[in-house]
């Protein structure tokens, strides 16, 4: 996946504020910022979200900074269960545990959660970052988290993809998916343990610049099974797919999660500038794009798939209403399902049955549905799954299941085609939104025959990989890297390219290498590695524990291992390897593989500084001395001149000769090396003041 852009680092940077919004003409610090607002307490009392004797601590909970939590999600499941023994070792404790006496905080499994793999901690993200005695945990997040290997979501955003029930075989689609904590999780599951899934997930977002957040989470998992589309989502227009006679068919999707923009009170913990900026009439305002975007996923859903709509706001009018219209329009076609076989372990409360209606609109609709003996008791909304702070100290949310039994009424009034013709509301912003937003490079895949497949196919000995299934960002001049989706994602793209925006899909897989003595361009790139590995046939070099953790200790270009400096047996496979990128297996405890550079005398693992951390550390190695802490400079700058650890992806690209298209999309998404790291930062911040999408 192509990575992130400076137009979206400028966007997300300038939101890197510490201060919240003008209030009588004043800026004030977040942590000025006085935890209430009567017309809130006012409004929810009366909406009687919670019994009167619950709501002190109700209150004193939203007030509290959110604790941090985090998923395990490496690709190989191996390497999860060896992650998930230091989640649960001393030596993560101790990486958690208070310097100076004091209480070790909980460190909470999440027992609803698959295989123990979400955790969360009694401390907050900023604890985290703020106190020096947490720079080992800091860090340790943030280099599994770069690596794909853990993921940081919020607690409560598990929910929604856990409760899709994603198989492999599955066509997914995330309506409103940006910054993508949720399409990761989505990614993740559909892999599974499978390199490339059947199946594939549509991540698509309103807003261009946020669709290159999912760009940088699609690119930390690694998955050619991922499509990136810029719409709106009320208006998503169809995929074309071929039927089983070739003709072409809309597609429709066993899966599709719609979790909507919203007013984001539920997030009040993490952002609290909301508590200045909120309103009543905030959750009306956004009622009617709510619905839009809940009948469009309805639409796209195939009979029998299942449909999670959610939202991080307390307010049943964003929540409950809208479910309660959709179920009243769709006359049983629609049916909320119970999932609380799914949820064990976890305290939720039922949906509301009863609120106060806000806008004439919801009005009328529940005196038509009244008059028509229709009742929120008799469409079961109490299956609806409310989340509230101090039932797990998390944030408030709103989850509803929904299963398609039948086509919906108004779909069989639609004639073919129909439903795919644009019903632009706006056109001059749509019309305004398509010059603004970045033009995407067109997606080339290869037809077989080309002379690059040719010299890689034998260079490597690749056996049984479709090249039809790889393509470049360009269409003349020398390809600078090139690309893998599955078969599935290859139809999609060909069909349907010049109808939809598509902003990114693929996993890099090999990068041009202008060495002149590797008798091919293209050298191999860990991102890609594992959803191609199989089908390497020649330049492998398997190693035992003690060489690979040599490897992984002495990865710095400028200085690498003497092949003397391995065991015999490696330096007879080294012979046998010429010049060039290569690939170092290691089987023991579990099986892991990685780029390595085989050069005249030396040997080199050609991973990133954070790949080379996470092995290390799966391999029990104390990586503590390279640990930087950055609350000492100082003492910093010796540290890191001394490591031998350091980032050397660049390395490979440096000097490369690449056509004009590809140049500009390296500049544009450029991937690789410390810009990302900018683009990881740019992410962070957002993810944590802006992964919710309030409305202020
Ligand atoms: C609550 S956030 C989604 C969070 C995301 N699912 C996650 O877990 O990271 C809502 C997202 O909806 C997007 N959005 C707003 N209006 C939209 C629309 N009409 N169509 C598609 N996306 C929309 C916003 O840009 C925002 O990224």
């Amino acid at each position: 996946m192509g990575g992130g852009v400076r137009r979206f680092k400028r966007k997300f940077q300038k939101k890197k504020k510490t201060e919240a919004p003008e209030e009588n003409g004043e800026r004030r610090g977040y942590k000025d910022i006085i935890r209430d607002n009567e017309e809130f307490v006012k409004y929810y009392k009366s909406q009687n979200i919670l019994p009167d004797e619950e709501w002190d601590r109700f209150m004193e909970y939203m007030r509290k900074d959110l604790p941090a939590s985090f998923r395990i999600s490496a690709c190989s499941s191996a390497e999860a269960k060896r992650l998930l023994e230091i989640v649960q070792s001393d030596f993560f404790a101790k990486l958690v545990a208070p310097e100076e006496g004091g209480e070790t905080p909980e460190i909470k499994n999440l027992l609803w959660y698959p295989n123990n793999m979400g955790w969360q901690l009694d401390l907050t993200r900023k604890d985290i970052r703020r106190f020096e005695s947490y720079f080992r945990l800091h860090n340790f997040l943030m280099s599994e988290t770069a690596t794909g290997n853990i993921s940081r979501q919020e607690t409560v955003s598990m929910i929604p993809p856990l409760l899709l029930d994603i198989q492999p075989h599955h066509k997914v689609i995330d309506l409103c998916a940006a910054p993508g904590s949720k399409t990761a999780q989505l990614i993740e599951t559909l892999h599974g343990d499978e390199a490339i899934a059947p199946g594939f997930v549509v991540a698509n977002d309103l807003d261009n610049s946020r669709c290159y957040m999912l760009v940088h989470q699609a690119k930390r998992l690694s998955s050619p099974n991922c499509i990136i589309t810029n719409h709106d989502a009320s208006s998503m227009p169809n995929f074309m797919v071929p039927d089983k006679d070739g003709a072409l068919k809309v597609l429709k999707y066993d899966r599709v999660l719609c979790d909507v923009p919203c007013t984001g009170d539920g997030t009040l913990r993490k952002n609290a500038d909301i508590w200045v900026k909120w309103t009543p009439g905030h959750a009306n305002n956004l009622y009617g794009i709510q619905n839009r975007i809940l009948k469009r996923g309805l639409e796209l859903l195939e009979v029998g798939g299942r449909l999670v709509y959610s939202t991080c706001s307390l307010n049943p009018v964003e929540n409950e209403a809208v479910i309660f219209r959709m179920l009243f329009n769709a006359k049983g076609a629609v049916e909320l399902i119970n999932v609380s076989d799914q949820l064990k372990g976890l305290k939720y409360r039922p949906g509301m049955t009863k609120w106060i209606h806000t806008s004439k609109d919801q009005e009328q609709l529940m005196e038509r549905a009244a008059s028509s003996g229709y009742s929120t008791e008799e469409c079961g909304l109490e299956k609806c799954i409310r989340l509230f702070p101090q039932d797990g100290n998390t944030g408030a949310f709103f989850v509803a299941v929904l299963v398609k039994k039948a086509t919906l009424p108004w779909e069989a009034e639609l004639r073919v085609g129909d439903d795919e013709k644009p019903k632009p509301k706006r056109p001059q912003k749509e019309k305004r939104r398509d010059v603004r937003g970045y033009r995407e490079d067109p997606f080339v895949f290869f037809k077989g025959d080309e002379d690059i497949w040719k010299s890689m196919e034998s260079f490597y000995a690749l056996e049984g990989l479709d090249p039809k299934c790889l393509l470049t960002r360009c269409l003349v001049g020398k390809k600078r890297h090139i690309y893998m989706t599955s078969p599935a994602v290859k139809e999609l793209v060909d069909l349907n390219q010049d109808k939809i925006k598509i902003i990114n899909t693929g996993v890099k897989v090999f990068s041009r290498c202008d060495n002149k003595r590797m008798r091919c361009e293209f050298r191999l790139t860990q991102e890609g590695l594992f959803r191609i590995e199989a089908h390497i046939h020649a330049r492998r070099i398997a190693l035992p524990e003690k060489d690979l953790v040599t490897l992984l200790e002495n990865h710095d270009p400028n200085n690498p291992p003497h092949i003397t400096s391995f065991t015999e047996e490696t330096q007879k496979l080294c012979e046998g390897v010429d010049e060039g990128s290569c690939v170092l297996d290691h089987d023991g405890t579990f099986k892991i593989s990685i780029v390595g550079w085989r050069g005249g005398k030396s040997l080199r693992a050609y991973i990133s500084k954070d790949d080379a951390m996470h092995y290390l550390r799966l391999f029990g190695v104390d990586t503590s001395r390279y640990d930087v802490n950055k609350f000492k400079k100082d003492d910093n700058a010796s540290l890191t001149s001394d490591s031998k650890i350091s980032s050397i992806d660049d390395k490979g690209d440096s000097g490369e000769n690449s056509c004009e298209e590809d140049d500009k999309e390296s500049k544009k998404l450029k991937t690789d090396g410390d810009s990302n790291k900018d683009i990881g930062a740019a992410i962070a911040v957002d993810s944590t003041e802006n992964q919710n999408n309030s409305v202020g």
